[in-house]
């Protein structure tokens, strides 16, 4: 498994497997790797010939208040995870390679980044946005893994890939899950055992309004306050039932609706979500 830490040398490797005719799977993480991404990887090794995993905490997604400084670094373990799923490269640029003295372009996906996260961190689909535009034209991949978890980065991503004419197939694929059903993230590790506990009202919330709504409900007012009143042990941030692919409130619900929830858990924010009638 080669491991690469610049632009131009990521793409001189993917050019040469493209010429060979081989298709260029890519899974962009930001690193402290468990489950959830290690689907993805698993995903991209059975659909393409070759699959790189690219290792980058973005800066500009991070407002300065949030957790950069602390985010989970496991540059070695990662790679051996990598490695032991069947990866052919890890991309890990340097910060200051990504973005130098004079940087100056920025990517923003209009609309889609209107609500939920997109309300609550100003900042942070423009980062993702252009991070995920600069790996895609160092890693030129035919296709792009992205899990469900970050529903609505899912959906901007996918909108992104369409409208700059990246040529990149989004793929998306489902939620990992911990045994007890709280959802996989490298965040997941600042919680206290009473934290992780709690946040467990997440996916009860998340399944209290699966069943309300396999039972027939259909008033978005009732069934966000189902999943408010039962996550009230954490401190939440939003409730939203929301169209899949606007990422736009619904007001009535015919097909299948998001429903994506943030909350806190003490200091650390938590996001998750289900399609219902999907
Ligand atoms: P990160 O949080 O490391 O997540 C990388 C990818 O793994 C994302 O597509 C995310 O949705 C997916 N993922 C995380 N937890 C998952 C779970 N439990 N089940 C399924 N997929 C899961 O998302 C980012 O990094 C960054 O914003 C990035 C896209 C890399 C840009 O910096």
């Amino acid at each position: 498994m080669r491991i690469i830490g610049n632009a131009e040398e990521m793409r001189a490797w993917s050019l040469a497997h493209r010429a060979e005719g081989k298709a260029v799977g890519f899974a962009p993480t930001m690193g402290a790797l468990h489950e959830g991404h290690a689907s993805l990887l698993r995903a991209s090794v059975a659909q393409n010939d070759v699959t790189v995993l690219s290792i980058f905490v973005n800066p500009t997604q991070f407002a300065p208040t949030e957790d950069f400084d602390r985010y989970p670094r496991t540059f070695e373990a990662d790679c051996a995870l990598a490695e032991s799923i069947g990866a052919d490269a890890v991309y890990a640029p340097k910060a200051s390679g990504m973005y130098p003295d004079g940087y100056a372009t920025y990517v923003n996906v209009e609309r889609l980044t209107l609500h939920l996260c997109g309300a609550s961190r100003p900042h942070f689909f423009r980062g993702v946005c252009t991070v995920v535009a600069k790996l895609f034209n160092a890693v030129q991949p035919h296709r792009a893994y992205f899990g469900q978890k970050d529903a609505q980065q899912a959906a901007v991503i996918r909108r992104m890939a369409r409208d700059l004419d990246t040529g990149v197939e989004v793929v998306i694929c489902p939620i990992v899950r911990e045994a007890d059903g709280l959802a996989m993230s490298s965040r997941n590790q600042y919680l206290s055992a009473e934290e992780r506990q709690r946040a467990l009202h997440i996916i009860q919330a998340l399944t209290r309004a699966k069943a309300l709504f396999d039972g027939g409900e259909r008033k978005p007012e009732t069934l966000k306050a189902a999943v408010r009143e039962t996550m009230g042990a954490l401190r939440i941030d939003y409730v939203e039932l929301m169209d899949v692919e606007a990422i736009e409130p619904v007001e009535a619900i015919q097909g299948p609706v998001l429903l994506a929830v943030a909350a806190w858990a003490g200091e650390t924010r938590l996001i998750d979500n289900i399609v219902l009638g999907a």
